[in-house]
């Protein structure tokens, strides 16, 4: 198991040595039970829904958090329904055995509501994050809470506004496959969820990395109650706040949703990364242009589609020349901002390079190259050959020009296009 991040692990590995030396002395019997439950990181988990809504899946949401800790071995868990703990000042009696924010590497929020905690709490909390490093990680209406401190709709990255379409099942688009709590989830997937709409502001593509999104296309986006006008919907997002960490997701209405391996492994690995534990990579989506290779136009591309939805859904599908002309104007219309033709022009010979299409009974040789992958002598022959024989309308027509490598044709055959597609 993977615990300490790479700068840390020489001194954790010390402080293992010297915990060990220590129980040892202390148990001279030799009974090591005690060694690996002192090394663990402390969990505070917050289900205070007092003053707000309450999940019927809230008891097993937290049962199933402290499970985590304890199986993986990376967290104890102190699961509180009220708020005294959130403080960084000593605990007054009469409570007894009582701890702060000081003893705990990260909160777990499955909170609702305005809460009661004191100006000072509100203080501390932020504290914890942003001079501390320490991390919170929100689930469900983990964000659904505290409108009225714009601090915390800060730090979690956006506030819940609302559910216009219930809870049905869309499909997730995971946009940051290598981020630790998302590495386990395949591209794209079903989930049933109340899919949540945050609120116009703060939550920024500017300011969060979007890690995952549910697929709007499909809704009815006119609807009175939805609104936000971009169609985007995160479904996880993680950013950096200060020295520290703070994850949300949507995942966690349903008592089920927890039983899910998929999600609980997210939410364990969103702990270990809030925890500092693991690396994962919060730039915000606007400003990490990472999935995209180099190239001219990169930032064109970058700056003028990333805004609404991650660049995962500008480079799902490769596209023709036209069918990205298309696309351009299209997103033009529904807002993205690209300044003057030549822009324009930069970002389609962008997509068009990388992401791109070749109807191979039109494009000139040097795109059959480019972008179809031929050899100069293999785009050659497609030319001579349809000049003398006509269209070609499969890949089987195509695999008849001579001298054509088929196996390497086969694995690039999603770059090719004929006529009509
Ligand atoms: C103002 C918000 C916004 C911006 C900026 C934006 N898009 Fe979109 N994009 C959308 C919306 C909304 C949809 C879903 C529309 C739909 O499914 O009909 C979408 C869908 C897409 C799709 C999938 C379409 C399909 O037919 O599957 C592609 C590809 C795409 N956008 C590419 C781009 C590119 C390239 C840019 C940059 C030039 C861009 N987007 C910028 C809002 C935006």
């Amino acid at each position: 198991m993977h615990i300490f991040g790479r700068p840390g692990r020489l001194l954790a590995f010390a402080v293992v040595v010297a915990l060990v030396a220590v129980l040892q002395a202390q148990n001279p019997a030799g009974q090591r039970g005690g060694a690996t439950a002192s090394a663990r990181k402390k969990l505070l988990v917050l289900g205070d829904t007092h003053t707000g809504y309450t999940h019927d899946s809230i008891g097993h949401a937290l049962a199933v958090i402290d499970k985590l800790g304890r199986d993986s071995g990376v967290y104890d868990t102190y699961i509180r329904t009220d708020s005294q703990w959130i403080t960084k000042r000593d605990v007054a009696a009469p409570a007894r055995n009582a701890r702060n924010l000081n003893y705990f590497d990260a909160v777990f929020l499955f909170i609702s509501g305005e809460g009661d905690w004191t100006d000072q709490q509100k203080q501390d909390f932020v504290s914890f994050v942003k001079d501390d490093g320490k991390g919170v990680v929100g689930a469900h209406t983990g964000n659904g809470a505290f409108y009225e401190w714009p601090e915390f709709g800060e730090m979690m990255g956006g506030y819940f506004d609302n559910h216009p379409w219930g809870i049905w099942e869309g499909t997730v688009v995971v946009e940051a496959p290598e981020f630790p709590a998302m590495r386990h989830f395949p591209r794209t997937f079903k989930m049933t969820e109340e899919y949540y709409v945050l609120r116009d502001k703060p939550y920024s593509r500017e300011k969060v990395r979007v890690l995952a999104h549910v697929d709007t296309s499909g809704l009815d986006l006119t609807r009175p109650d939805y609104h936000r006008k971009d169609a985007d919907m995160p479904v996880a997002l993680a950013r950096t706040y200060g020295k520290g960490r703070t994850f949300w997701s949507n995942f966690g209405h349903a008592a089920d949703t927890w039983d899910n391996p998929d999600i609980q492994k997210m939410y364990l690995e969103a702990i270990k990364w809030a925890m500092g534990l693991t690396p994962g990579d919060a730039t915000p989506s606007a400003q990490s242009g990472t999935e995209l290779p180099a190239g001219d136009g990169r930032d064109v591309v970058v700056a003028a589609c990333s805004g609404c939805h991650g660049l995962s859904t500008v480079t799902e599908a490769r596209r023709t020349r036209t069918s990205w002309e298309d696309v351009v104007d299209e997103m033009t219309g529904l807002g993205a901002k690209i300044d003057g033709d030549a822009a324009k022009e930069k970002a389609i010979g962008y997509l068009r390079r990388w992401f791109g299409r070749v109807n191979v009974n039109i494009a000139p040789a040097n795109d059959l190259q480019e972008i179809g992958g031929f050899t100069p002598s293999e785009a050659a022959a497609v030319v001579r050959y349809r000049t003398r024989r006509g269209d070609m309308h499969t890949l089987d027509d195509l695999k008849k020009v001579p001298g054509l490598d088929l196996a390497a044709l086969e694995r690039r055959k999603e770059r090719i296009a004929f006529t009509g597609q």
